[in-house]
């Protein structure tokens, strides 16, 4: 009977936290899916992944990073060069989506003057 007494709180408590594990888990993953729900933003993920050598205006020029506003290359063309990585800069086909390489692409393009 001590013995009950004493795991008897240890088992509430171990239930009490996993109860509050399941609550914290699930709330975020409701969000995830919404935001993928909506076309990725271009601009977000310029800023996030490329502002580093493109700058954020992409004159920036780091590592010889080429100026984005004086690319000329097409669409289709940054897609596979985002995608695939050219030179200093890694290939993003590990770390985004392909509507989010689309997305920063087409985003790329709008910075060209
Ligand atoms: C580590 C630095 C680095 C990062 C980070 C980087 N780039 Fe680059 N980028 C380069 C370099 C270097 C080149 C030139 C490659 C070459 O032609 O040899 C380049 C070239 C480009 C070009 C081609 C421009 C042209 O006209 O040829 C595009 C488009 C581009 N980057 C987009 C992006 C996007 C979008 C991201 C973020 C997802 C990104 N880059 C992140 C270094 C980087």
């Amino acid at each position: 009977m001590k013995k009950l007494l004493f795991i008897l709180p240890i088992l509430l408590l171990l239930i009490a936290c996993a109860d509050a594990n399941d609550k914290k888990s699930t709330k975020p993953a409701k969000k995830e899916k919404k935001a993928d729900v909506k076309a990725p933003d271009g601009k977000k993920i310029f800023k996030i992944h490329c502002v580093l050598c493109h700058g954020a205006d992409g004159k920036l020029g780091i590592n010889g990073s080429k100026d984005l506003t004086k690319s000329e290359i097409s669409l289709e063309e940054a897609i596979t060069q985002i995608t695939k990585g050219k030179g200093l800069m890694a290939s993003y086909e590990p770390i985004l989506s392909k509507e989010e390489i689309e997305a920063v692409a087409k985003y790329t393009q709008s910075l060209r003057e």
